[in-house]
């Protein structure tokens, strides 16, 4: 089977922003490059941190933010949130399968309400969630470091199981995204990217490498991620 051309995308994600400037890095992020605005929803029982909700996404759409946003849910339960960020303006909403009940359920929930879905692996949890859901998803995303906080170290099994994840997608034929999230780092993103991965969240790795001469720009640390992604092609 030939491979597909895969188109990769760069999602900075906002945990590691100045929350007291939200709007405004989010925009820098954009401007400086980035596809996809990646919003960590935590809820200190799933994970232990809490973070931001509904009522965040929708502030940061009024402020004029009209890129995906890739709602990555670490709550528990999931149902109610889908909905309340379905009306808040997501564009795409995973969800950790553990948390959810009815897994089918809450992805057709997200379906239903407009939004791409996916589910989300921990670095102990089987991708044999997806046996039966695999026309339900939009998206697979691989948690490289166990969810809660950023700034951790990429954790090297994931490879392997980007390749595996890679391979049912590819397998399926479908249209699926697979992204990656934990510890992508300039230095390790295009070995992700040749393991399968498409969609790469770096938290740290941007917001750490704001431009001492200009603060709204975070374009020197997505030009690197473009060139270590374009060897890859
Ligand atoms: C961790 C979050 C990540 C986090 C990644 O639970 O899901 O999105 O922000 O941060 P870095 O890129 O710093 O590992
Ligand atoms: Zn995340």
């Amino acid at each position: 089977m030939t491979d597909p051309i895969r188109d990769f995308q760069i999602a900075p994600s906002i945990l590691s922003a100045d929350f007291a400037r939200l709007g405004e890095e989010v925009d820098d992020v954009l401007t400086s490059g980035a596809d996809i605005v990646h919003f960590d929803v935590m809820d200190n029982h799933y994970v232990p941190n809490l973070t931001i909700g509904p009522m965040v996404c929708e502030a940061l759409r009024k402020h004029g933010v009209t890129a995906p946003i890739d709602v990555h849910l670490m709550v528990r339960p999931v149902d109610q949130l889908i909905g309340d960020f379905i009306d808040a303006g997501a564009s795409i909403i995973t969800f950790h399968p553990e948390a959810s009940d009815h897994i089918d359920r809450s992805l057709q929930l997200i379906r239903d309400g407009g939004c791409r879905a996916g589910l989300v692996f921990n670095p102990a949890t089987p991708l044999s969630y997806l046996d039966y859901v695999m026309d339900k998803v939009d998206m697979v995303l691989l948690m490289s470091v166990n969810p809660g906080f950023g700034g951790q170290s990429f954790i090297p099994a994931t490879l392997d199981k980007l390749r595996e994840a890679r391979q049912r997608i590819d397998a399926s034929g479908r249209d699926i995204r697979l992204e990656v999230d934990g510890g992508v780092k300039v230095d390790n993103i295009a070995e992700i990217a040749r393991a399968g991965a498409d969609t790469f969240v770096a938290g740290s790795a941007v917001f750490k490498a704001r431009n001492e001469a200009d603060p709204h720009r975070y374009d020197g640390v997505i030009r690197d991620f473009r060139e270590q992604l374009a060897s890859v092609r």
